[in-house]
């Protein structure tokens, strides 16, 4: 069996598709992702859904498809912040309830919120201060 096609996922090419589409949609109407998002990627979103459909692709189907650095990629995200993960999950969890029933739906959440809270140790965690940290939820500004 090539790595390339997983014998055994309750998790298809279409379903992987329609769920970064659904997602996209919904950073871009927001408020305060959508001007980050716009701000990275200032042309075609085309080859970042590229990247986000072999990623999620690798990680719920692993097909080994995606071979990036989602750390050094955010690192370089101007104003990436710690309190807009929450927002972020938000709307993930809304695509995936809005599209899947509970089983597939848990998983892509279930992976997102784990993979969330790496990205946030890789990139925000200072030995010297205390984890979580305080008062950085930003996600809900007024
Ligand atoms: C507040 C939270 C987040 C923000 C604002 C954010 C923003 C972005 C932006 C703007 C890009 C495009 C960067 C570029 O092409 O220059 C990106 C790429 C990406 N993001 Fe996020 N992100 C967040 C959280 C997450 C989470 C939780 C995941 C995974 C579950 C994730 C997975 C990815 C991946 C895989 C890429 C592509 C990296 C690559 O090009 O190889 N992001 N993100």
């Amino acid at each position: 069996m090539s790595s390339q096609e997983p014998t055994h996922s309750i998790v298809s090419e279409e379903d992987i598709r329609a769920l970064v589409d659904n997602f996209y949609d919904k950073i871009r109407a927001d408020a305060v992702l959508g001007p980050i998002f716009e701000r990275a990627i200032p042309g075609d979103w085309g080859p970042h859904l590229n990247i986000m459909y072999a990623f999620w692709s690798s990680v719920v189907r692993t097909t080994g498809r995606y071979k990036g650095n989602p750390v050094a990629v955010h690192q370089r995200i101007e104003g990436l912040e710690i309190g807009l993960f929450d927002r972020w999950l938000g709307l993930f969890r809304q695509s995936c309830d809005e599209l899947f029933e509970e089983d597939v739906a848990q998983i892509f959440r279930e992976k997102a919120a784990r993979i969330a809270e790496s990205l946030k140790l890789a990139l925000f965690y200072r030995p010297d201060r205390p984890w979580p940290p305080a008062d950085t939820d930003v996600a809900h500004p007024g």
